[in-house]
């Protein structure tokens, strides 16, 4: 390291202090001189992100004045579902630590809940504008670099969009949950690349888009409403990125090896079912999150709202052939996490408006480009020709 590289680093520090986190990571980055373009699904999909790109300082309505409380008052009451769910089902157990909760506090908890979920899509954003910077870097395939160079785009834009929504219109962000966290430096510090793929575009761009469509469907807030529809229609493009390119690898790859990547969803998906008990959450409010995970009642409604976040993951593993591998061992796993039933889910989930798709009348509305729209079309079926 260079005195210059040292002291700028140094100052770095000093100047941000916590602020900073530094992953080390041993890959490769390679060039390729085949400047041809035989892939025809990447190249499609490359020509689509160019048309697809938008602005988050001129799309996006930021003059609507938002009001957080309202927010959550107003989605309870389109609805029906409480303020606070599924947390509030606590209210039921004898003893519960949030026992005295009134409803205006509830209210408040939602609020945060809102915080802490558009914290960790921020976070998750960063995380996917590094891995996929690493992936232009380490693919081999020039499409690949052509295309991955269009999503880092896309996630800084992410980034931007998401700090600035919490930034200028929410009381608070909250850090990085920790199973994301490790779930993201496991992803960049391993050298084998194709298994920032899997980890980033398959997993976690899969929880994000269920996530994203759930919130879409229930917020009452029109400019996070118009903010996450051009957010999913990029990511669309993104899982199909993933599906693409990893369906290729996958072809060529020695049965030991297709069993580690198996193995390596399974702990991926594990780590974010962790994530989904929103740990970062209880404490600020001065209640320890062991009290609530021994307190919290293992109702229908309570499991459902947790494996719903696996209905878009479910099915692309199947795609890739990882779920029968072996004989069936992520069928068996994804079986005992109460997650299989969502391998052929992809129409049942346009059903429920997980996909966040966009009306002929509400595209005039929202000023949406059409372009955009195409990217939603990928996600429903991306083994089709795009
Ligand atoms: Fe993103
Ligand atoms: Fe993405």
């Amino acid at each position: 390291m260079s005195l210059a590289t040292a002291t700028s680093e140094a100052s770095a520090e000093a100047a941000f202090g916590d602020l900073l986190n530094r992953v080390r990571a041993d890959f490769d980055t390679q060039f390729t001189w085949d400047y041809e373009r035989g892939r025809d699904g990447l190249n499609r999909l490359y020509e689509k992100a160019k048309r697809s790109q938008w602005n988050v300082s001129d799309d996006l309505d930021w003059s609507i004045d938002v009001d957080p409380e309202r927010m959550v008052r107003l989605q309870a009451d389109a609805t029906g579902v409480p303020a606070g769910f599924p947390a509030r089902s606590l209210l039921d157990v004898k003893g519960s630590p949030v026992a005295s909760w009134n409803d205006d506090k509830w209210v408040e908890f939602a609020v945060h809940s809102q915080c802490s979920s558009l914290s960790q899509f921020l976070h998750g954003e960063q995380g996917a504008l590094l891995c996929t910077a690493r992936l232009v870097e380490a693919v081999p395939w020039i499409e690949a670099k052509y295309y991955g160079s269009t999503q880092v785009v896309d996630e800084a834009r992410h980034v931007e969009a998401f700090a600035r929504y919490l930034d200028e219109k929410m009381p608070t962000t909250y850090p990085i949950n920790e199973n994301l966290k490790s779930l993201l430096d496991a992803v960049l510090t391993d050298e084998r690349w194709d298994l920032v793929y899997l980890g980033m575009q398959v997993v976690i761009e899969g929880l994000a888009l269920a996530a994203f469509g759930m919130m879409l469907g229930t917020t009452q807030e029109p400019l996070l409403k118009q903010m996450l529809r051009y957010v999913m229609a990029d990511e669309a493009r993104h899982v199909a990125f993933g599906i693409l390119s990893l369906r290729e690898i996958y072809d060529d790859l020695p049965a030991d090896e297709f069993r580690l990547r198996q193995e390596f969803a399974y702990e991926a998906c594990e780590q974010m079912r962790r994530r989904t008990l929103n740990a970062e959450l209880w404490p600020s409010f001065g209640i320890a999150n062991e009290e609530i995970q021994a307190a919290l009642p293992d109702t229908e409604s309570q499991r459902r709202f947790q494996r719903i976040l696996f209905s878009k993951i479910v099915p692309n593993c199947k795609k890739l052939g990882l779920l029968d591998h072996r004989d069936g061992w992520l069928r068996e796993r994804f079986a005992e996490m109460n997650i299989i039933e969502f391998e052929d889910w992809e129409n049942t989930a346009e059903a429920l408006n997980l996909e966040g798709r966009v009306s002929d009348q509400e595209t005039a509305s929202t000023g949406l480009d059409p372009d955009a729209l195409e990217g939603v079309e990928v996600i429903e079926n991306p083994a089709h020709p795009l």
